[in-house]
């Protein structure tokens, strides 16, 4: 997939869907971005230092780029760390509660992208980030040219398998299975992710729906 480096942009979110006007499948990665975007409408930080990626396609389904996008992260840092990198729900990469980054699904008709971010090689974050980057982690032998590869790569070969085995992948790194859970109003044991979305005691909470997980035990 070809990949358009900007030195600097607001988000890479835009630039990517502007570039699906004219392709169907590209990807865009920033060295900074002026107004990074999270989940929820939140603020990103995007310094120089760190992997601001977005992976445009048209026509793939937004709920699989959901699973598959932690899932390709996780995947792709077994190749630069000696721990697994987990999923704290639904989507933030985690080591020992610090945040090494997200990712943020956005849909605008047949066109799905997947924004990555990932902290690479900052050395100081504000403090209510309670973020932590790659180098930081000791993380070997990476470049952001490198990961940039190996997490688009593990993301499309994610999106060629059935559902259930990403989500199988899923699970198999996502923290706070088993534990006693709030999410909003319901409280319950958390089970993990199924195809119809997060499952908390009997509910099943839809993917878009869930927006934080506290631990209640
Ligand atoms: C989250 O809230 O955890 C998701 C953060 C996603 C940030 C990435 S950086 C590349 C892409 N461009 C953006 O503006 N956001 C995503």
């Amino acid at each position: 997939m070809r990949v358009v480096h900007l030195e600097t942009t607001e988000s890479t979110q835009d630039e990517c869907f502007r570039l699906l006007e004219e392709h169907t499948a590209i990807a865009v990665r920033a060295d900074i971005q002026t107004k990074g975007r999270g989940r929820h409408g939140s603020w990103w930080h995007s310094p120089p230092g760190g992997l601001w990626l977005s992976v445009g396609l048209t026509g793939v389904d937004g709920f699989a780029c959901a699973v598959a996008g932690p899932v390709a992260v996780c995947q792709a840092m077994t190749s630069y760390l000696p721990f697994p990198i987990m999923i704290w729900p639904p989507n933030d990469l985690v080591h020992s509660g610090r945040k090494l980054g997200g990712i943020l699904v956005e849909k605008r008709g047949a066109k799905v992208v997947t924004g990555f971010g990932i902290n690479l090689y900052q050395e100081v974050f504000p403090p209510d980030l309670n973020a932590v980057s790659l180098k930081q982690l000791g993380g070997k032998g990476f470049t952001l040219e490198e990961v940039t590869r190996n997490i688009i790569s593990a993301f499309t070969g994610l999106l060629e398998l059935p559902i259930q085995e990403t989500i199988a992948r899923y699970n198999a790194s996502l923290l706070g299975q088993g534990k006693s859970v709030r999410v909003g109003d319901i409280e319950g044991t958390f089970k993990g992710l199924s195809p119809e979305g997060f499952v908390v005691g009997d509910t099943i909470i839809p993917v878009g729906r869930f927006t934080g997980m506290e631990i209640t035990e």
